[in-house]
């Protein structure tokens, strides 16, 4: 492999949070082994390809196998919305619902996103509707339990989602919650910490902000009236 191919690979990597990248044995796949002691990655999932589009993310995804969110799961959730939107908000995975209809953010949660941004908007003098903006996962399938997703799995379904993003390129993203702040910036505090704070993916404004399921749970006004100045600021970024 040329240098430059591998330089490529290593940055693609590193933007989906891979850290860890393990050295090919001498005689695997015919190959000789790496004179270096650099670490090469075994297999290699193909860099995006060029004249992505969602379409052919869905066709490459297919009836994805590639780790054992698949067991359980109903449907895979892609993502759901205006595909050239300026703004894309990413949650963690799906829930019951989401698994059930192949939709996200249709449950409860995905009812009081919808609410917020709608009457945000609708507030703040902005023509939006839901069906306006884009929003997907980190990972497209229910995990088990509705448990957080494990690294492993965020970095095998992180190769869909970096796609996804890279092809629609939007103006702004906005991270709902730690798992989706994290899997996007690289950054390891917790969503208290990141909320309310612009960060950035692959030179692109990244907003984090609470995860609407937090929003329900808690009783804390404060929490959902940050979430609000959150969102607001959010707008106001992509459409003033
Ligand atoms: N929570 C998420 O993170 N995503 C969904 O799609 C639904 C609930």
């Amino acid at each position: 492999m040329d240098a430059e191919l591998l330089r490529q690979y290593l940055e693609f990597y590193q933007d989906l949070g891979i850290k860890t990248l393990y050295r090919q044995p001498a005689g695997l796949a015919g190959e000789s082994a790496c004179p270096t002691s650099a670490p090469i990655p075994m297999e290699l999932p193909p860099l995006a390809p060029t004249n992505d589009t969602l379409l052919k993310i869905i066709e490459d995804m297919g009836d994805c196998r590639r780790c054992r969110l698949s067991e359980a799961r109903n449907k895979i959730v892609f993502g759901d919305g205006n595909p050239q939107s300026p703004l894309v908000f990413v949650g963690e995975g799906p829930g019951a619902d989401e698994d059930a209809q192949g939709i996200p953010f249709v449950g409860r949660a995905g009812q009081l996103l919808t609410q917020m941004i709608e009457n945000t908007a609708k507030k703040e003098g902005i023509e939006l509707l839901r069906k306006d903006i884009y929003i997907c996962n980190v990972v497209k399938c229910r995990p088990p339990e509705n448990r957080n997703p494990e690294p492993d799995e965020m970095e095998i379904c992180g190769q869909f989602l970096h796609r996804q993003l890279s092809t629609i390129r939007p103006k702004v993203i906005c991270a709902l919650g730690g798992v989706a702040a994290r899997a996007l910036t690289g950054h390891k505090e917790g969503v208290t910490k990141m909320r309310g704070k612009w960060f950035t993916w692959q030179d692109i404004p990244v907003m984090v902000t609470y995860h609407p399921s937090y929003l329900l749970r808690q009783y804390n006004q404060e929490a959902k009236r940050e979430a609000w100045e959150d969102l607001k600021r959010v707008l106001h970024s992509v459409y003033d």
